[in-house]
């Protein structure tokens, strides 16, 4: 007992790290916090440093649910290096059985009135929320309430090559080319060869997608918000043309691919906001074939694959190939499919960055950033390099106008997708 108040010490002290030092704005803290005393330490803990407490409390009896998770996420966990499928089942059932001695659920009618907190019972059958306190803590609601753990599988694809494509044209409302056609009765091929029977197909409401889509021969829904970014001044031209008539603008794009926003158009960082309703439905839904568009395209993977700011518009999503994406526990199963119709490359590279060149425009690039007030400065997830209670080497300063940070304290639960969803939630907040 001991030990394990020593390690929920230290990965607190490493919690205070992140959060008062190293910038960031929100951190999970996924512990056995099943006890009222260990929930006291961890409310002291955010009172003494001004954190907001919202507790996630994961309740499940439902012995049909224990069994799938215990197989899924389990057997393949570090606790259990042996795999044997029989006594990782039987170890963990004593395991929770050991837990109930001690289990104190929170008490939304009494000694917990006043903590902040949603308890989702039976992996979303019903929950109960109690004192949410903001807007970032009514999002996890929100959040928690839609995604569901049973296993389903999205497919991504990009509409089949277009006009604008074989040109070298961004944006527009251009038709299929030729080869784009050809890729439309080929994804008919592919989801008759995969038997996706009950398939739901979403598309954008531009031509090129809406026309891949009725290749298929059946039912599919328009979404306006699934539309390519809009690439603003610079619609329907070549990157070259860019390049020559908006020399300045070319290069801020190239300094910050993420935040940069096209004049009169949008950045991936407002991509990836339009799209979060989008998100939120896929996370409902069962298998679902989403017909987009590059940039699109890459904001959803990034989405599933937790890929940070940095590499997001630098994805690679190629024409006529079709990813299926399958969550699983701790991350993301990805299949790639070629559906061997050829089509024009439209992806371009990370250019090497040219330090005389940005210094240069950099006056410009503030003068229209795309940073909301409220989100922090530091919008690339970093990686942390280091263990549990040592620091890091770089050290970041913390902006002086960040909210309150907020701590989420993650029980002892069945279901650890739970905290897959909640690091993807932190993807869409910001
Ligand atoms: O070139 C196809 C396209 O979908 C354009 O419509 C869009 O502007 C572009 O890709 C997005 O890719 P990038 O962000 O790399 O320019």
């Amino acid at each position: 007992m001991e030990i394990r108040k020593k390690f929920a010490i230290v990965a607190l002290t490493d919690v205070k790290t992140y959060l008062s030092e190293e910038g960031g704005q929100i951190a999970v803290f996924d512990a056995t916090n099943t006890t009222r005393e260990r929930r006291e330490l961890i409310l002291n803990f955010a009172k003494d440093n001004a954190y907001k407490v919202f507790f996630v409390e994961s309740v499940c009896d439902d012995p049909d649910v224990i069994a799938e998770n215990i197989m899924d996420v389990k057997v393949s966990s570090p606790d259990y290096p042996e795999r044997d499928r029989e006594s990782v089942m039987e170890d963990f059932l004593k395991r929770i059985e050991c837990y109930k001695v001690t289990y104190q659920p929170l008490d939304p009618d009494e000694h917990d009135k006043n903590l902040s907190f949603i308890q989702v019972i039976n992996v979303g059958r019903s929950f109960l929320v109690n004192r949410v306190q903001d807007y970032i803590q009514s999002k996890i609601v929100y959040y928690l309430m839609n995604i569901h753990v049973h296993s389903h599988s999205i497919y991504l694809c990009r509409h089949g090559e277009s006009h604008h494509n074989v040109e070298g044209r961004i944006g527009g409302d251009s038709e299929l080319s030729e080869r784009g056609k050809e890729f439309a009765v080929a994804l008919k091929r592919f989801v008759k060869e995969h038997k996706l029977l009950d398939l739901k197909v979403w598309t954008s409401q531009l031509r090129r997608t809406i026309q891949t889509a009725e290749e298929l021969g059946i039912p599919y829904e328009q979404w306006k918000i699934l539309n390519e970014i809009d690439a603003g001044v610079c619609e329907e031209m070549t990157y070259k043309m860019i390049e020559e008539k908006y020399p300045e603008e070319y290069a801020m794009r190239d300094q910050d691919k993420y935040h940069y926003r096209y004049p009169g158009g949008e950045s991936y960082q407002d991509l990836v906001q339009r799209l979060e309703p989008v998100i939120m439905e896929l996370e409902r839904q069962g298998n679902v074939l989403v017909i987009c568009h590059q940039a699109v395209m890459r904001c959803l993977l990034a989405y599933f694959l937790d890929k940070g700011a940095d590499d997001l518009p630098f994805l690679k999503c190629p024409l006529h190939t079709v990813l299926k994406l399958t969550p699983v526990a701790y991350g993301c199963k990805v299949d790639v499919f070629d559906l061997g119709v050829e089509a024009i490359n439209t992806h371009r590279d990370r250019p090497l960055q040219n330090k005389g060149q940005t210094d240069a425009i950099l006056p410009a690039f503030l003068r229209r950033n795309s940073f909301t007030p409220l989100s922090s400065q530091d919008q690339i997830k970093r990686p942390r390099l280091y263990s549990v209670g040592n620091h890091s080497h770089t050290r970041m300063s913390q902006a002086p106008t960040l909210p309150k940070p907020l701590v989420i304290s993650y029980y002892w639960n069945i279901t650890e997708q739970c905290y897959q969803v909640l690091s993807r939630l932190f993807f869409s907040l910001f």
